[in-house]
């Protein structure tokens, strides 16, 4: 694929990806977009080396064939799986790992749109942040698939997910997903809001996609001991720091990607996500939100509706 706009993305016929050690093949029946999807077809986020070239970072099906070491016993589970690529497409191959069987209660698309959101927030928010229940939590870009997944797993352990979001609309559903607040960055200004709304003492990690223009203020909000996670730089990558709130704070600025880690470090972190939130998850207590669901032929329009970012939770593809 050429880079470009919505309308290189465009079906074609490759040969079925081959399992490798440790690999399965999934018979992909639904997938789902995420930001970083948008990049990768504007040819700004380069896929890791090694995975595949087709877009896709997660995606839920059939496995159909297993590679070396895998039991062969795994073949036509029903599973949801987290990919370094490779979702948007009739085959995709995982690390087994990362393939874990889908609870009853979630239908292929819901499904589709778990791994990557709530794989990222478990690792930032929970595992490199220590979010602990009775703290605070605020989440840049309440209505992204990043932020629905968080506010939900933040009920799920008893700590108030604070969000920001870009109209009123998108607050007002942030609020009935259950959100303890969400402040609309477009009409006040959400450093001012927070301290206000939490009696001036901040919350204690904040999940930010955003970067320069909010890292002042994020550190403002942060409070005693708060830890900062960096997801994402959509607003910019660079911008000046007082370090002497850092160090009169007791902060600590964390960064991470996902996709560049290695298959076994996110088998790790699949099965340490499991023992936390698998009940929640069996239960049913754990759906993503699903904004909309395209068909696979119609990608392009998948893409131009998240990039317009009206749509809360996420945008899905149905493969077959
Ligand atoms: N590092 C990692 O491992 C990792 C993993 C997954 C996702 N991410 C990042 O997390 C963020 C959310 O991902 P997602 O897939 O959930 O995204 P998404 O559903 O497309 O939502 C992104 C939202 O961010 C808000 N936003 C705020 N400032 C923005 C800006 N300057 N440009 C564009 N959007 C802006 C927009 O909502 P409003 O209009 O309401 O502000 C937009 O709808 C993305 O930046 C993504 O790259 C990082």
């Amino acid at each position: 694929m050429r880079p470009g706009d919505e309308e290189v993305l465009q079906l074609v016929e490759l040969p079925s990806p081959v399992p490798g050690p440790g690999e399965v093949l999934i018979r992909v029946m639904a997938t789902a977009l995420n930001r970083a999807d948008l990049l990768q077809r504007q040819g700004r986020y380069p896929p890791p080396p090694g995975a595949s070239q087709v877009l896709g970072l997660e995606c839920a099906g059939v496995i159909v064939r297993v590679g070396e070491g895998v039991s062969p016993a795994r073949v036509g589970e029903r599973v949801m799986a987290l990919l370094a690529g490779g979702g948007y497409a009739e085959e995709a191959v995982a690390p087994a790992g990362c393939a874990v069987p889908i609870p009853p209660c979630l239908t292929w698309e819901q499904a589709a749109a778990l791994p990557e959101a709530a794989l990222t927030v478990f690792l930032t928010v929970f595992q490199l942040a220590r979010l602990r229940p009775g703290e605070a939590l605020l989440v840049h870009g309440g209505g992204s698939g990043i932020g629905t997944t968080a506010i939900a797993m933040g009920q799920e352990v008893g700590v108030e997910v604070f969000v920001t979001a870009g109209t009123r609309e998108k607050c007002n559903r942030c609020r009935e997903l259950g959100a303890r607040e969400a402040i609309c960055y477009r009409e006040e200004d959400f450093a001012a809001r927070l301290l206000d709304l939490t009696g001036g003492r901040g919350v204690d990690v904040v999940l930010d996609s955003v970067g320069a223009p909010y890292l002042a203020r994020n550190l403002a909000v942060l409070a005693q001991g708060g830890r900062l996670v960096l997801i994402a730089t959509m607003g910019g990558g660079e911008a000046p720091i007082d370090l002497r709130t850092v160090l009169r704070k007791h902060l600590a600025i964390i960064g991470s990607t996902l996709r560049s880690r290695p298959a076994a470090e996110k088998e790790a972190l699949v099965a340490a996500f499991l023992a936390s939130f698998g009940e929640a998850l069996q239960a049913g207590r754990l759906r993503p939100v699903i904004d909309s669901v395209y068909p696979l032929a119609e990608v392009a329009d998948a893409h131009r509706h998240m990039a317009a970012s009206a749509h809360v939770g996420k945008i899905v593809l149905r493969v077959s």
